[in-house]
Protein backbone atom coordinates (compact mmCIF):
# COMPACT_ATOMS: atom_id res chain seq x y z
CA UNK A 1 0.00 0.00 0.00
CA UNK A 2 1.49 3.40 -0.94
CA UNK A 3 0.25 6.71 1.05
CA UNK A 4 -0.22 9.71 -1.60
CA UNK A 5 -0.91 13.10 -0.55
CA UNK A 6 -3.48 15.25 -2.40
CA UNK A 7 -3.50 19.01 -1.41
CA UNK A 8 -6.72 20.91 -2.19
CA UNK A 9 -8.88 17.43 -3.11
CA UNK A 10 -11.95 19.02 -1.51
CA UNK A 11 -11.78 21.68 -4.55
CA UNK A 12 -13.28 21.47 -8.55
CA UNK A 13 -10.61 18.98 -9.53
CA UNK A 14 -9.37 17.59 -6.88
CA UNK A 15 -13.43 16.01 -5.75
CA UNK A 16 -13.38 14.69 -9.19
CA UNK A 17 -9.59 13.52 -9.07
CA UNK A 18 -9.69 11.44 -5.39
CA UNK A 19 -12.88 9.41 -6.10
CA UNK A 20 -11.15 8.07 -10.08
CA UNK A 21 -7.64 7.79 -8.33
CA UNK A 22 -9.33 5.79 -5.61
CA UNK A 23 -11.09 3.49 -7.52
CA UNK A 24 -8.76 3.04 -10.11
CA UNK A 25 -5.50 1.75 -7.62
CA UNK A 26 -6.68 -0.14 -5.10
CA UNK A 27 -2.91 -0.10 -3.79
CA UNK A 28 -3.25 3.47 -3.21
CA UNK A 29 -4.52 5.33 -0.10
CA UNK A 30 -5.21 9.03 -0.37
CA UNK A 31 -4.56 11.66 2.27
CA UNK A 32 -6.30 14.74 1.42
CA UNK A 33 -5.12 17.54 2.95
CA UNK A 34 -7.34 20.99 2.55
CA UNK A 35 -8.31 24.11 4.50
CA UNK A 36 -11.76 24.29 3.43
CA UNK A 37 -11.19 27.75 2.25
CA UNK A 38 -14.60 28.97 0.07
CA UNK A 39 -14.08 26.46 -2.91
CA UNK A 40 -13.38 23.21 -0.99
CA UNK A 41 -16.62 21.57 -0.06
CA UNK A 42 -16.66 18.24 1.33
CA UNK A 43 -20.40 17.14 0.23
CA UNK A 44 -18.54 16.75 -3.28
CA UNK A 45 -16.77 13.78 -1.71
CA UNK A 46 -19.72 12.23 -0.50
CA UNK A 47 -18.88 8.76 -2.68
CA UNK A 48 -15.52 8.50 -0.70
CA UNK A 49 -16.26 9.42 2.74
CA UNK A 50 -16.49 5.73 4.26
CA UNK A 51 -13.57 4.18 1.86
CA UNK A 52 -11.31 3.12 4.42
CA UNK A 53 -8.24 4.11 2.07
CA UNK A 54 -9.65 7.91 2.38
CA UNK A 55 -8.37 9.77 4.70
CA UNK A 56 -8.98 14.01 5.21
CA UNK A 57 -7.15 16.37 7.08
CA UNK A 58 -8.61 20.09 7.33
CA UNK A 59 -5.17 22.23 7.61
CA UNK A 60 -3.62 24.55 5.26
CA UNK A 61 -0.14 24.13 3.64
CA UNK A 62 1.50 26.79 4.31
CA UNK A 63 1.76 24.89 7.85
CA UNK A 64 5.58 23.66 8.26
CA UNK A 65 4.75 21.91 11.08
CA UNK A 66 1.35 20.53 9.92
CA UNK A 67 2.62 19.21 6.77
CA UNK A 68 5.75 17.36 8.27
CA UNK A 69 3.85 15.68 10.81
CA UNK A 70 1.84 14.78 8.06
CA UNK A 71 4.85 13.54 6.61
CA UNK A 72 6.07 11.58 9.86
CA UNK A 73 2.58 10.01 10.66
CA UNK A 74 1.44 8.81 6.70
CA UNK A 75 4.89 8.31 5.33
CA UNK A 76 3.72 9.88 1.99
CA UNK A 77 5.36 7.80 -1.22
CA UNK A 78 3.90 10.64 -3.70
CA UNK A 79 2.19 14.23 -4.21
CA UNK A 80 -0.43 15.30 -5.86
CA UNK A 81 -0.61 19.34 -5.20
CA UNK A 82 -3.72 20.97 -6.65
CA UNK A 83 -3.89 23.03 -3.59
CA UNK A 84 -3.96 26.99 -4.34
CA UNK A 85 -5.62 29.97 -4.91
CA UNK A 86 -7.37 29.82 -8.36
CA UNK A 87 -9.80 32.71 -9.12
CA UNK A 88 -8.26 35.61 -11.39
CA UNK A 89 -10.68 38.00 -10.35
CA UNK A 90 -10.23 37.77 -6.99
CA UNK A 91 -6.21 37.55 -7.33
CA UNK A 92 -6.74 41.14 -8.79
CA UNK A 93 -8.82 42.30 -5.94
CA UNK A 94 -6.12 41.14 -3.25
CA UNK A 95 -3.47 39.16 -3.70
CA UNK A 96 -1.74 38.47 -0.71
CA UNK A 97 -3.41 35.17 -0.06
CA UNK A 98 -2.76 34.02 -3.59
CA UNK A 99 1.34 34.30 -2.81
CA UNK A 100 0.79 33.24 0.81
CA UNK A 101 -0.78 29.49 -0.85
CA UNK A 102 0.41 29.25 -4.36
CA UNK A 103 3.83 30.12 -3.88
CA UNK A 104 4.85 29.49 -0.18
CA UNK A 105 2.51 26.76 0.20
CA UNK A 106 4.16 25.03 -2.67
CA UNK A 107 7.68 26.06 -1.21
CA UNK A 108 6.52 24.44 2.01
CA UNK A 109 5.34 20.55 0.49
CA UNK A 110 8.46 20.46 -1.45
CA UNK A 111 10.77 21.18 1.16
CA UNK A 112 8.79 18.25 3.42
CA UNK A 113 9.19 16.25 0.48
CA UNK A 114 12.89 16.49 0.08
CA UNK A 115 13.84 16.21 3.68
CA UNK A 116 11.57 12.88 3.94
CA UNK A 117 12.42 11.45 0.74
CA UNK A 118 15.79 12.39 -0.11
CA UNK A 119 19.40 12.26 1.65
CA UNK A 120 20.99 14.57 -0.30
CA UNK A 121 21.18 16.49 -3.33
CA UNK A 122 20.73 13.67 -5.99
CA UNK A 123 20.16 10.72 -3.88
CA UNK A 124 17.11 9.60 -2.67
CA UNK A 125 16.65 7.57 0.59
CA UNK A 126 16.46 3.50 -0.33
CA UNK A 127 12.80 3.56 0.36
CA UNK A 128 11.77 6.72 -1.76
CA UNK A 129 13.60 6.45 -5.04
CA UNK A 130 10.00 6.22 -6.43
CA UNK A 131 8.79 9.07 -4.92
CA UNK A 132 7.38 11.52 -7.04
CA UNK A 133 5.97 15.30 -6.77
CA UNK A 134 3.17 16.04 -9.26
CA UNK A 135 2.63 20.13 -9.06
CA UNK A 136 -0.26 20.88 -11.23
CA UNK A 137 -0.05 24.23 -12.71
CA UNK A 138 -2.00 26.14 -15.79
CA UNK A 139 -1.94 27.45 -19.04
CA UNK A 140 -1.90 30.99 -17.81
CA UNK A 141 1.78 31.04 -17.28
CA UNK A 142 2.60 31.21 -20.55
CA UNK A 143 0.52 34.56 -21.09
CA UNK A 144 -1.73 35.35 -24.45
CA UNK A 145 -2.09 34.49 -27.77
CA UNK A 146 -3.03 35.91 -30.63
CA UNK A 147 -5.31 34.64 -32.92
CA UNK A 148 -3.60 31.59 -34.10
CA UNK A 149 -0.70 29.47 -32.54
CA UNK A 150 -0.98 26.97 -29.50
CA UNK A 151 1.48 27.48 -26.23
CA UNK A 152 3.77 24.47 -26.01
CA UNK A 153 5.31 23.45 -23.37
CA UNK A 154 8.76 25.48 -24.47
CA UNK A 155 6.56 28.52 -24.80
CA UNK A 156 8.54 31.05 -22.07
CA UNK A 157 6.82 31.99 -19.39
CA UNK A 158 4.63 35.73 -19.17
CA UNK A 159 2.13 35.57 -16.79
CA UNK A 160 -0.12 38.77 -16.77
CA UNK A 161 -2.04 39.00 -13.44
CA UNK A 162 -1.47 37.84 -9.93
CA UNK A 163 -2.97 34.49 -9.66
CA UNK A 164 -1.05 33.36 -12.78
CA UNK A 165 1.96 34.93 -11.68
CA UNK A 166 1.60 32.75 -8.22
CA UNK A 167 1.26 30.09 -10.03
CA UNK A 168 4.66 30.50 -12.30
CA UNK A 169 6.11 31.34 -9.40
CA UNK A 170 5.39 28.39 -7.38
CA UNK A 171 6.13 26.68 -11.41
CA UNK A 172 9.96 27.91 -11.07
CA UNK A 173 10.11 26.55 -7.78
CA UNK A 174 9.08 23.19 -8.28
CA UNK A 175 11.68 23.83 -11.87
CA UNK A 176 14.85 24.75 -8.77
CA UNK A 177 14.06 21.96 -6.89
CA UNK A 178 14.73 19.48 -10.15
CA UNK A 179 17.51 20.95 -11.02
CA UNK A 180 19.47 21.84 -7.75
CA UNK A 181 18.44 18.54 -5.62
CA UNK A 182 17.89 16.19 -8.72
CA UNK A 183 14.02 16.18 -7.03
CA UNK A 184 11.45 14.09 -8.90
CA UNK A 185 8.86 16.55 -9.56
CA UNK A 186 6.86 17.09 -12.65
CA UNK A 187 4.35 19.81 -14.01
CA UNK A 188 1.54 19.75 -15.60
CA UNK A 189 -0.63 22.79 -17.55
CA UNK A 190 -4.30 22.48 -18.17
CA UNK A 191 -6.50 24.95 -19.82
CA UNK A 192 -9.95 25.59 -18.55
CA UNK A 193 -11.48 23.00 -16.84
CA UNK A 194 -15.03 22.32 -16.62
CA UNK A 195 -17.67 19.45 -15.38
CA UNK A 196 -19.10 19.03 -11.99
CA UNK A 197 -18.34 20.52 -8.69
CA UNK A 198 -17.13 23.17 -9.69
CA UNK A 199 -17.53 26.34 -7.09
CA UNK A 200 -19.88 28.84 -8.56
CA UNK A 201 -17.57 31.96 -9.37
CA UNK A 202 -15.89 30.32 -12.45
CA UNK A 203 -18.05 31.08 -16.03
CA UNK A 204 -19.80 27.70 -16.62
CA UNK A 205 -21.41 27.44 -13.01
CA UNK A 206 -22.35 31.23 -12.96
CA UNK A 207 -23.64 31.13 -15.53
CA UNK A 208 -26.00 28.12 -14.36
CA UNK A 209 -26.52 29.57 -11.15
CA UNK A 210 -27.32 32.94 -12.44
CA UNK A 211 -29.48 31.35 -15.13
CA UNK A 212 -31.62 29.20 -12.55
CA UNK A 213 -32.18 32.16 -10.25
CA UNK A 214 -33.39 34.38 -13.25
CA UNK A 215 -30.67 36.64 -12.74
CA UNK A 216 -27.83 38.83 -14.72
CA UNK A 217 -25.83 36.78 -16.25
CA UNK A 218 -22.34 38.81 -16.20
CA UNK A 219 -20.12 38.38 -19.10
CA UNK A 220 -17.22 39.88 -19.38
CA UNK A 221 -16.41 42.72 -22.02
CA UNK A 222 -18.04 41.89 -24.77
CA UNK A 223 -17.29 38.36 -24.23
CA UNK A 224 -14.56 37.76 -26.77
CA UNK A 225 -12.02 36.53 -24.45
CA UNK A 226 -10.97 32.75 -26.26
CA UNK A 227 -10.25 29.59 -23.45
CA UNK A 228 -9.81 25.96 -24.26
CA UNK A 229 -11.89 23.97 -22.43
CA UNK A 230 -10.71 20.47 -21.37
CA UNK A 231 -13.37 18.48 -19.38
CA UNK A 232 -12.27 17.68 -15.97
CA UNK A 233 -12.10 13.90 -15.95
CA UNK A 234 -9.62 14.43 -18.78
CA UNK A 235 -7.61 16.40 -16.82
CA UNK A 236 -7.54 14.08 -13.89
CA UNK A 237 -6.35 10.98 -16.17
CA UNK A 238 -3.57 13.61 -17.76
CA UNK A 239 -2.61 13.90 -14.40
CA UNK A 240 -3.23 10.01 -13.30
CA UNK A 241 -0.81 9.44 -16.37
CA UNK A 242 2.12 12.12 -15.75
CA UNK A 243 1.87 10.87 -11.90
CA UNK A 244 2.91 7.17 -13.24
CA UNK A 245 4.86 7.78 -16.28
CA UNK A 246 5.79 11.25 -16.92
CA UNK A 247 9.40 11.79 -17.40
CA UNK A 248 11.45 13.86 -14.21
CA UNK A 249 11.39 17.81 -15.07
CA UNK A 250 9.08 17.79 -17.66
CA UNK A 251 6.03 19.70 -18.31
CA UNK A 252 3.15 18.21 -20.15
CA UNK A 253 -0.09 20.48 -21.28
CA UNK A 254 -3.37 18.95 -21.07
CA UNK A 255 -6.32 20.51 -23.38
CA UNK A 256 -9.56 19.89 -24.62
CA UNK A 257 -8.76 20.95 -28.29
CA UNK A 258 -11.87 23.10 -28.12
CA UNK A 259 -11.46 26.68 -28.42
CA UNK A 260 -14.67 28.94 -27.50
CA UNK A 261 -14.78 32.33 -26.34
CA UNK A 262 -17.02 33.49 -23.42
CA UNK A 263 -20.16 34.61 -24.96
CA UNK A 264 -20.36 31.51 -27.35
CA UNK A 265 -19.97 29.18 -23.79
CA UNK A 266 -23.05 31.63 -22.51
CA UNK A 267 -25.20 30.66 -25.46
CA UNK A 268 -24.30 26.89 -25.55
CA UNK A 269 -24.74 26.63 -21.50
CA UNK A 270 -28.33 28.98 -22.17
CA UNK A 271 -29.67 26.82 -24.82
CA UNK A 272 -29.18 23.78 -22.75
CA UNK A 273 -31.08 24.84 -20.10
CA UNK A 274 -33.77 25.88 -22.15
CA UNK A 275 -33.87 22.20 -23.04
CA UNK A 276 -33.35 21.12 -19.72
CA UNK A 277 -34.95 23.17 -17.54
CA UNK A 278 -37.68 25.46 -19.73
CA UNK A 279 -38.62 29.18 -18.15
CA UNK A 280 -42.51 28.49 -17.83
CA UNK A 281 -42.59 31.87 -20.27
CA UNK A 282 -40.61 29.57 -22.74
CA UNK A 283 -38.21 32.61 -23.34
CA UNK A 284 -34.71 32.30 -23.51
CA UNK A 285 -32.19 31.96 -20.83
CA UNK A 286 -29.93 34.17 -23.18
CA UNK A 287 -32.05 37.07 -22.58
CA UNK A 288 -30.35 37.36 -18.81
CA UNK A 289 -26.85 37.53 -20.39
CA UNK A 290 -25.47 40.92 -19.69
CA UNK A 291 -21.94 42.34 -20.49
CA UNK A 292 -19.79 43.64 -17.50
CA UNK A 293 -16.51 45.92 -17.63
CA UNK A 294 -13.71 43.68 -18.81
CA UNK A 295 -11.30 42.15 -16.37
CA UNK A 296 -8.56 44.80 -16.21
CA UNK A 297 -5.61 43.14 -18.50
CA UNK A 298 -7.55 40.05 -19.60
CA UNK A 299 -5.70 37.90 -21.74
CA UNK A 300 -7.09 36.98 -24.76
CA UNK A 301 -6.84 33.93 -25.99
CA UNK A 302 -5.41 30.61 -24.61
CA UNK A 303 -4.83 27.59 -26.33
CA UNK A 304 -2.47 24.34 -25.65
CA UNK A 305 -0.22 22.01 -28.16
CA UNK A 306 -1.03 18.32 -26.21
CA UNK A 307 1.08 16.26 -28.80
CA UNK A 308 3.79 16.15 -26.12
CA UNK A 309 1.30 14.40 -23.89
CA UNK A 310 -0.68 12.23 -26.82
CA UNK A 311 3.00 11.37 -28.13
CA UNK A 312 4.44 10.28 -24.85
CA UNK A 313 1.81 9.23 -22.52
CA UNK A 314 -0.65 8.07 -24.70
CA UNK A 315 -3.24 10.64 -23.20
CA UNK A 316 -6.20 12.14 -25.46
CA UNK A 317 -8.75 13.88 -24.54
CA UNK A 318 -11.90 11.89 -24.49
CA UNK A 319 -15.27 14.05 -23.49
CA UNK A 320 -16.49 15.93 -26.85
CA UNK A 321 -17.40 19.37 -25.22
CA UNK A 322 -21.24 18.72 -26.48
CA UNK A 323 -22.07 15.42 -24.01
CA UNK A 324 -19.29 17.51 -21.16
CA UNK A 325 -21.32 20.03 -21.02
CA UNK A 326 -24.45 17.89 -21.02
CA UNK A 327 -23.40 15.76 -17.80
CA UNK A 328 -22.22 19.30 -16.32
CA UNK A 329 -25.71 21.38 -16.71
CA UNK A 330 -27.07 18.36 -15.48
CA UNK A 331 -25.21 17.81 -12.28
CA UNK A 332 -25.84 21.59 -11.78
CA UNK A 333 -29.78 21.08 -12.07
CA UNK A 334 -29.63 18.01 -9.39
CA UNK A 335 -27.21 19.48 -7.35
CA UNK A 336 -28.75 23.05 -6.85
CA UNK A 337 -26.39 25.48 -5.58
N1 LIG B 1 -9.97 24.88 -12.68
C1 LIG B 1 -9.22 25.05 -13.75
O1 LIG B 1 -9.74 25.33 -14.85
C2 LIG B 1 -7.73 24.87 -13.67
C3 LIG B 1 -7.00 24.86 -14.85
C4 LIG B 1 -5.60 24.65 -14.79
C5 LIG B 1 -4.99 24.48 -13.57
N2 LIG B 1 -5.73 24.52 -12.42
C6 LIG B 1 -5.02 24.32 -11.15
O2 LIG B 1 -5.54 23.13 -10.57
C7 LIG B 1 -5.53 23.23 -9.15
C8 LIG B 1 -6.91 22.95 -8.61
O3 LIG B 1 -7.83 23.86 -9.20
P1 LIG B 1 -9.36 23.87 -8.80
O4 LIG B 1 -10.10 24.47 -9.95
O5 LIG B 1 -9.76 22.56 -8.26
O6 LIG B 1 -9.33 24.94 -7.61
P2 LIG B 1 -10.43 25.25 -6.51
O7 LIG B 1 -10.30 26.70 -6.22
O8 LIG B 1 -11.76 24.70 -6.92
O9 LIG B 1 -9.96 24.39 -5.25
C9 LIG B 1 -8.82 24.70 -4.52
C10 LIG B 1 -8.82 23.86 -3.26
O10 LIG B 1 -7.62 24.17 -2.53
C11 LIG B 1 -7.96 24.38 -1.17
N3 LIG B 1 -6.99 25.31 -0.60
C12 LIG B 1 -6.82 26.63 -0.91
N4 LIG B 1 -5.85 27.16 -0.16
C13 LIG B 1 -5.36 26.16 0.61
C14 LIG B 1 -4.33 26.08 1.57
N5 LIG B 1 -3.59 27.16 1.91
N6 LIG B 1 -4.09 24.89 2.18
C15 LIG B 1 -4.84 23.79 1.86
N7 LIG B 1 -5.83 23.82 0.97
C16 LIG B 1 -6.08 24.98 0.34
C17 LIG B 1 -9.37 24.93 -1.20
O11 LIG B 1 -10.05 24.76 0.04
C18 LIG B 1 -9.99 24.15 -2.33
O12 LIG B 1 -10.56 22.95 -1.87
C19 LIG B 1 -5.03 24.64 -8.83
O13 LIG B 1 -3.66 24.54 -8.53
C20 LIG B 1 -5.24 25.41 -10.12
O14 LIG B 1 -4.29 26.44 -10.25
C21 LIG B 1 -7.09 24.71 -12.45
Amino acid sequence: MKNILVTGGAGFIGANFIPYFLNKYPEYEIVNLDKLTYAGNLNNLTEVHSNPRYHFVQGDITNRELVSSLFRQFDFQGIIHLAAESHVDRSIQDPTLFIKTNIEGTFVLLEAARLHWMQKPGEYKQDYIESRFLHVSTDEVYGSLGPAGFFTEETPYAPNNPYSATKAGSDLLVRSYVHTYGFNAITTHASNNYGPKQYPEKLIPIIIQRALAQQPIPIHGKGNAVRDWIYVLDHCKGIDLTFHYGQIGEHYNFGGNHEQNNLQIAYQVCALLDKLAPLSNRSSYQSLITFVTDRPGNDQRYALATQKAEKTLGWKAEEPFETGLQKTVQWYLKNKL
